[in-house]
């Protein structure tokens, strides 16, 4: 019979080598179940026979065992921390990413060039005090027309190419329409507030309009109203004139030509010299050195009467104009329709 120091040395070459091929840490539980599970191992079941060995042999025997014990252990430890690391290695390789790789661009959004324009004349008419107002697309006969002074039937209606709403009320009257201006939010806001007044309506307007390069059946407008008493023309001219340098630098000079809307009197439309060519003429302003930029004029007493306000006490300006033509005109679009064509190839630009 193999003597029990022997059997040591045997079992320590089955376990060293047995641990070298272990890779994961179920097996690796398993070994050490096997060498020195505490009840069927085979190092504890080994060392059942050291009391029955000599006394003088036992010492030497107990040591041996002992060292052997501790060798499995850190053995054990070793493969347990060879292992993890291993997985660890490879879980990290399993998850690098390859930085090398191009990244996925994100498209980023932008908004519209029209609201561009629409907030930058806004924020202008709001640091001189005014407020911006909200107003119906969906209108109604006396406000896009009848309170701002074009009774049915009047000729300057035909201004005005209406779509009008497939609905007859009792009288057999079709009162409901796209508004065709954002002129009808004077009259809702005098209507609302007392004076003094100053707002601006930036807005959707809708036409019967064959389109062509500087016509759209939808399309924007922005509206002023001030009223107070005793504004004067000069209030218009300052503020208007403010505006247009402002937004076209402060070189520009303006110009005031006699222009009929039936909601004001005077009526004027309102130029700035070309900043294309500072006026000398050129393709810009059609050599003509001026650009039309908004129709504007003192509120007609019969406006302000109809809303309740004496026009012997209150007096006040309008202006209205269009942001699609102001953008237009800044960054040389030669067709209205690029707006509203969502080609990504124009918004893009802006
Ligand atoms: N509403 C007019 C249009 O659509 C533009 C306009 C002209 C507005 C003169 C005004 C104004 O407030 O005073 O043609």
């Amino acid at each position: 019979m193999t003597s029990l120091k022997e059997q040591l040395v045997s079992l320590e070459r089955h376990a060293i080598s047995d641990l070298e091929k272990i890779r994961n840490e179920q097996d690796l539980d398993e070994w050490r179940i096997n060498y020195q599970g505490r009840r069927n191992g085979q190092l504890p079941k080994l060392l059942e026979e050291l009391p029955k060995l000599p006394i003088e042999d036992r010492k030497e025997v107990g040591i041996a065992a002992n060292e052997l014990r501790d060798k499995l252990e850190t053995g054990y430890k070793e493969r347990l921390q060879e292992i993890r690391t291993a997985e660890l290695q490879d879980k990290l390789l399993e998850e690098s990413i390859d930085v090398s790789l191009p990244g996925r661009k994100h498209a980023i959004g932008k908004l519209h060039p029209t609201t561009q324009t629409i907030r930058e004349i806004s924020s202008i008419f709001v640091n001189l005090g005014y407020q911006i107002v909200d107003g119906p697309e969906v209108e109604s006969d006396y406000y896009n027309f009848e309170a701002l002074n074009i009774p049915p039937d009047h000729p300057a209606r035909d201004q005005w190419d209406t779509l009008w709403l497939d609905y007859n009320n009792a009288d057999g009257i079709r009162p409901l329409l796209l508004r065709t201006h954002t002129s009808p939010m004077q009259i809702r806001t005098m209507e609302q507030q007392e004076p003094p007044i100053r707002v601006i309506v930036p807005g959707r307007c809708y036409r019967h309009e064959a389109t062509d390069a500087t016509h759209e059946s939808m399309f924007f407008q922005i509206e002023g109203l001030t009223v107070d008493k005793g504004i004067t023309f000069a209030d218009l001219k300052g503020t208007l004139y403010t505006f247009a340098r402002k937004l076209f630098g402060e070189e520009r000079k303006i110009r005031f030509r006699c222009d009929f809307f039936p909601f004001v009197e005077p009526g004027v439309d309102m130029s700035i010299d070309c900043f294309s060519c500072d006026g000398t003429g050129c393709r810009v302003c059609s050599n003509s050195g001026w650009i039309e930029i908004m129709g504007a004029g003192m509120v007609h007493p019969n406006v302000l009467e109809r809303v309740g306000y004496d026009p012997e006490i209150y007096t006040g300006f309008a202006f209205g104009m269009g942001p699609e033509r102001i953008s237009m005109l800044k960054h040389g679009i030669d067709d209205i329709r690029h707006f509203y064509n969502n080609d990504l190839r124009f918004l893009e630009q802006f």
